[in-house]
């Protein structure tokens, strides 16, 4: 039995058209991280995106999809994902903010997202982010052909787990290349061994979304701002990684 659908499966030369989009999406977040600081608001960092791609010749796959207004998402503190960007959001001393950005090259997609902690901020905060980022690593590392998807979410829950913290619900990666989410989904729970096999030209968007508190989000008034019910802070972090035939490459790295 067949227990989730598979991927689909690129060719090296249609991994290497995706590799250009990806670093694409790589120099939006360095520009962006970069402008982090005190006192910035998310809306100018929307900026910095729409410069880069502009800058490239790329365009965005966030900006109108299902009407969205922007092309990243910028999403502070007990935001998890979605966050409009906005002349009223003022980063502060203290803060953390999770950047999400994609890009589209010759019709093929990028996306990717990390957690930036805003001046200075307090350990706890700082190590939910390095354990959602470890959280990625651990999920890269199995991303090699033969492995299952359970085994990519378990990879993640399992190192948010022994840290603490919860992976949010109702929240997944998703496979990527001529759309931005393709199917299948790919949950951030799974058990090892199980769903549909990874197989060598896969590409796959994997996007740990960790929460301090407990794991249930609700969304906002605008209809598209995620937030953690309980109020606790949030972490998402998110590469688009090829299977091949050397293992996992990350396409979204400069
Ligand atoms: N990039 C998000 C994801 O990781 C989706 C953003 S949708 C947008 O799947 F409309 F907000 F751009
Ligand atoms: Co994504």
């Amino acid at each position: 039995m067949r227990l989730t659908r598979s991927a689909a499966v690129r060719t090296p030369t249609e991994i290497a058209s995706m590799r250009l989009a990806g670093r694409v999406v790589a120099e939006m977040h360095e520009r962006i991280r970069a402008a982090i600081e005190p006192g910035v608001t998310t809306a100018a960092l929307d900026r910095v995106g729409r410069e880069v791609l502009r800058d490239r010749g790329a365009s965005s796959n966030f900006l109108g999809y299902h009407g969205y207004p922007a092309v990243i998402c910028a999403s502070p503190n007990s935001m998890v994902v979605h966050g409009i960007p906005s002349d009223d959001v003022v980063l502060r001393d203290g803060d953390i903010i999770s950047i999400d950005c994609g890009a589209v090259v010759d019709g093929w997609h990028g996306d990717a997202a990390f957690t930036a902690p805003v001046g200075e901020v307090s350990p706890e905060r700082l190590l939910l982010i390095e354990v959602a980022e470890t959280s990625l690593d651990a999920a890269i590392a199995v991303m090699v052909a033969g492995n299952r998807l359970g085994d990519i979410g378990h990879a993640v829950e399992s190192t948010a787990v022994a840290a603490g913290f919860s992976v949010v619900e109702g929240y997944t990666g998703h496979a990527i290349g001529r759309a931005m989410h393709e199917s299948p989904n790919v949950p951030n729970v799974g058990t090892p061994g199980t769903g549909a096999k990874l197989r060598i030209g896969n590409v796959l968007a994997i996007e740990p979304m960790l929460v301090a508190g407990q794991p249930g989000t609700d969304v906002l008034d605008d209809d598209w701002s995620v937030v953690s019910s309980d109020g606790s802070w949030a972490a998402h972090v998110e590469h688009t990684v090829a299977i091949t035939d050397r293992g996992p490459e990350v396409l979204t790295l400069p």
